[in-house]
């Protein structure tokens, strides 16, 4: 079961950020203000709500199978996720519900795209370290391989 958590949670979340972040950037670039406003309100709801219980639920379930777990990929995940919750929590989340207020307001100004900016950049890091989480997992459960062995001099 948490196995099953775990793989869930971790398709689950790296594919929230995802979602967010292009809709983000493509209702900014060919959307009207309203739409705008739609977009930055679905980010926080439903959006959040399935988002922050999916980070939890991948970490929560993480730890948990790294219990009987040893070596290089599993305590590289480990070191992750503080970095992953924290930029969920003082950044992505704040984020994501002050630009929802500014937007519902119609105040797209130089202070929303400046926060907005700063949302995409921590999006993406949150991205890229979920990306190296799932890689690691899916290595570790026997469903991905490891990088190709050298050829040998020999060969
Ligand atoms: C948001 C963060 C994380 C994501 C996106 C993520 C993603 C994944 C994915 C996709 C798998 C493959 C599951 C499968 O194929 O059945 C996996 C496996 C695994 N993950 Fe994570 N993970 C995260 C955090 C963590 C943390 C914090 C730990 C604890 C150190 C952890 C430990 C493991 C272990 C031990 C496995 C192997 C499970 C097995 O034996 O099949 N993960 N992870």
């Amino acid at each position: 079961m948490p196995k099953r958590i775990h793989l869930i949670a971790g398709i689950l979340a790296p594919l929230c950020i995802a979602t967010f972040f292009l809709s983000t950037v493509l209702v900014e670039l060919f959307g009207s203000p309203a739409a705008v406003a739609q977009v930055k309100s679905l980010i926080v709801t439903p959006g959040l709500w399935i988002l922050v219980p999916a980070i939890a639920a991948a970490g929560g379930s993480g730890f948990f199978l790294s219990r009987s777990r040893r070596g290089r990929l599993v305590d590289t995940k480990k070191k992750r996720m503080p970095f992953i919750a924290a930029n969920g929590l003082l950044v992505l989340i704040p984020c994501a519900i002050v630009l929802d207020r500014w937007a519902a307001g119609g105040s797209l100004d130089a202070s929303f795209y400046l926060l907005q900016a700063l949302e995409l950049v921590a999006g993406a890091v949150n991205l890229t370290l979920m990306g190296l989480n799932v890689r690691d997992g899916l290595r570790m459960a026997g469903r991905l391989r490891g990088p190709a062995p050298r050829a040998s001099a020999a060969s």
